[in-house]
């Protein structure tokens, strides 16, 4: 669009990633929460649909809903209508999975494309060690994934993190279970922000996902490449037919940043420029009744992003 905003790294925002609140009914002990430690619910389905407007004029097609626990808000349907009226591209959803079985076919109806469902466990006894939730709860996310896929939330993305010596051994295990359940499986690594990497959880948990891509790579039969974002999607057969493995290094990957499209909108009201970042916020709490005032807000946010890898 001829009103796209670039920041001085050349980097275009093209995509919005809107934290719906800072609550869930899961509690993993890992959990960043996309980086808030508020907890407030400050954005309205009426002040969403104003910035995603303002958004769209200025280029923005593709929104991913986060949280906490997006379907949790119970004006999440209202949410996504709204946002419809304004983004052609994709919309889609982080969520747990443990509320699709019973939304999945309304938020597709709702405007929503799909989803990303994190399971960071094939065995219920890790899952409830990671979610601090009955490990009963496993069975229902399973159920949300199906949902999912039967209301054609698709494709349905399995957000899987790594944790050493917690589920690292379950690897092999997550990529039948995806086979079988027509996933694409999203290996992730465990990230802290800036400053944090010498913490106790950071250094206990966090694994290199590199020799694990490497494996991966070898048993591939052919892989995607993705430009935007500088990675490889890897096609592997298993006995469940094909299945598609995707990595995500934002700790240990140079180019994590250089091709960054996105601008993050905190449930408290404010613009944030990046995840790892901390002192970012733009706060447009007072600039939502302006249109233009929440128009410059946009574009100085913008304009003020800085890669945290250069
Ligand atoms: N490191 C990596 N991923 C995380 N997530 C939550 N906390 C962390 C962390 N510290 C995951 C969620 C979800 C996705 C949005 O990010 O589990 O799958
Ligand atoms: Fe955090 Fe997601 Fe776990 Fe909820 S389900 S605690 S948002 S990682």
């Amino acid at each position: 669009s001829k009103n796209t905003v670039f920041d001085n790294y050349g980097r275009p925002v093209t995509s919005l990633r809107i934290q719906l609140n800072a609550i869930c009914n899961f509690n993993c002990f890992f959990c960043h929460m996309e980086g808030t430690e508020r907890n407030m619910s400050f954005l309205t389905p009426e002040n969403i649909e104003k910035i995603v407007e303002v958004a769209a004029s200025h280029g923005v097609n593709k929104v991913k809903f986060t949280g906490g626990e997006p379907t949790l808000r119970n004006d999440i349907l209202e949410i996504i209508r709204r946002t419809r009226k304004h983004i052609n591209g994709s919309i889609s959803m982080t969520t747990n999975g443990v509320l699709l079985p019973i939304l999945a076919v309304k938020l597709k109806d709702a405007g929503l494309d799909r989803v990303n469902i994190s399971m960071h466990s094939n065995d219920d006894y890790t899952f409830e060690k990671i979610t601090n939730v009955r490990r009963d709860y496993l069975d229902t996310v399973k159920r949300g994934i199906q949902a999912a896929n039967n209301a054609g939330l698709t494709p349905v993305k399995v957000n899987f993190v790594v944790l050493k010596g917690i589920n690292e051994d379950q690897i092999d295990s997550m990529i039948n279970f995806c086979a079988k359940n027509h996933a694409i499986l999203q290996l992730i690594e465990f990230e802290t922000s800036r400053g944090r990497e010498n913490s106790g959880d950071y250094l206990k948990y966090h694994v290199s996902l590199e020799p694990i891509e490497e494996k991966i790579k070898k048993r591939s039969i052919y892989m995607e490449r993705n430009e935007l974002h500088n990675r490889e999607r890897y096609i592997l057969n298993t006995l469940d037919g094909e299945v598609k493995v995707e990595f995500v290094k934002p700790m240990h990957n140079k180019d994590f940043c250089k091709h960054c499209t996105r601008l993050r909108v905190t449930a408290d009201g404010n613009f944030k420029t990046c995840l790892l970042r901390e002192n970012d916020y733009f706060n447009i709490k007072d600039k939502l009744n302006n249109q233009r005032s929440l128009d410059e807000e946009f574009i100085k946010a913008v304009k003020n992003r800085i890669p945290y890898w250069r």
